[in-house]
């Protein structure tokens, strides 16, 4: 080969590898790592990339060079010359490749071992998805609609689903986990930054899915601990019934800072109920809730999940079919 054709090759590589690794760098392709997980599953992104913008070069370059120099002209009909090809250079392209992939499964096979290493004494924490909210439930019983965790513990989430299939996704988290009904499956996070990030459904789960959407707060681990001695949410207790069912995902309910658009409008509900004509506020609102297909409100779809009857213990349905009405406007 001569050297005149190296030194253009070569340009061309440093020209294609550039180009790729300013488009690499400079666009924030991933949010920032939150979890000692996310750090590792990010470093094996770059580690991948690098390899890939490393192989784009080299094939671009010679492409390139092959356009330039041995182009055929336009009146040119002929066959090309034969040509048994090149025994070493093809041992050598699939040598390199093959040791590529070897060192990209090395990689990801050791991080996906030490992110499943939740130590000897994880928090576990329970994680229930259904049309359309999650529940966690932490060590001490309480359960809550969106999720506090301690920095720089290891925390195993114990996921499943009452309904259809979910996944669990804090995009800083950088992991993904189907939330399956009669399974349970599970994650483990080290958060390592505090703040607050979000909780999000990325499985197609129904109408609701756009919104089944909630957050997790990382916190010291003395404010986790105070967290979990401390008593259920101020408010009356047929907001927190409200709140750990998922409501507000769905519904409008202005006393519950709530804002759904998926099902009617809660704030008015004595409308409603008159239009239903089933007596008392209180007994459509608990028909509602248990039977929703027994009235559905003019332009909604029968969209609410028909698990709540079954689902909510009779004395936190008493609660709640009380705060609606005495909210309702
Ligand atoms: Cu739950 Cu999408």
């Amino acid at each position: 080969m001569r050297r005149g054709s190296i030194v253009q090759l070569s340009v061309l590589a440093a020209i294609a590898a550039t180009i790729t690794t300013l488009v690499a760098v400079l666009i924030p392709w991933l949010p920032v790592s939150a979890s000692t997980e996310a750090g590792r599953i990010h470093f094996v992104y770059w580690f991948t990339t690098v390899i890939a913008i490393a192989v784009f070069a080299v094939v671009a370059a010679v492409l390139a060079y092959s356009v330039m120099h041995f182009r055929a002209r336009p009146d040119d009909d002929s066959d090309g010359p034969p040509t048994h090809g090149h025994t070493t250079l093809e041992i050598v392209w699939t040598a390199i490749p093959a040791a590529l992939v070897t060192a990209i499964s090395i990689v990801s096979a050791v991080v996906l071992a030490q992110n499943s290493h939740a130590g000897s004494n994880p928090v576990v924490v329970k994680v229930v998805a259904q049309q359309f909210a999650w529940q966690f439930t932490y060590s001490n019983g309480k359960t809550y609609g969106s999720l506090t965790l301690p920095k720089d513990r290891h925390v195993k989430l114990d996921i499943t689903a009452k309904d259809v299939i979910h996944s669990f996704w804090v995009p800083e988290f950088s992991q993904k986990q189907d939330a399956v009904p009669g399974q349970h499956t599970s994650i483990v996070v080290t958060p390592d930054r505090l703040g607050t990030f979000p909780v999000i459904c990325t499985e197609l789960c129904g109408l609701g899915h756009a919104l089944m959407r909630s957050h997790v707060d990382v916190v010291t681990q003395d404010k986790f601990a105070g967290f979990l001695k401390s008593g259920p949410a101020a408010g009356p207790p047929g907001l927190a019934v409200f709140q750990r069912n998922g409501c507000g995902s769905c519904h409008t309910f202005t006393p519950a800072s709530a804002t759904g658009k998926v099902g009617p409008d809660l704030d008015n509900l004595k409308d409603e109920a008159a239009k239903a004509n089933r007596g008392s506020l209180d007994a459509f609102i608990h028909e509602s809730i248990v039977d929703p297909a027994a009235y559905i409100a003019p332009g909604y779809p029968d969209a609410m999940p028909h698990i709540f009857g079954s689902q909510i213990p009779a004395d936190q349905l008493t609660q709640l079919v009380q705060y609606l009405s005495q909210g309702a406007k």
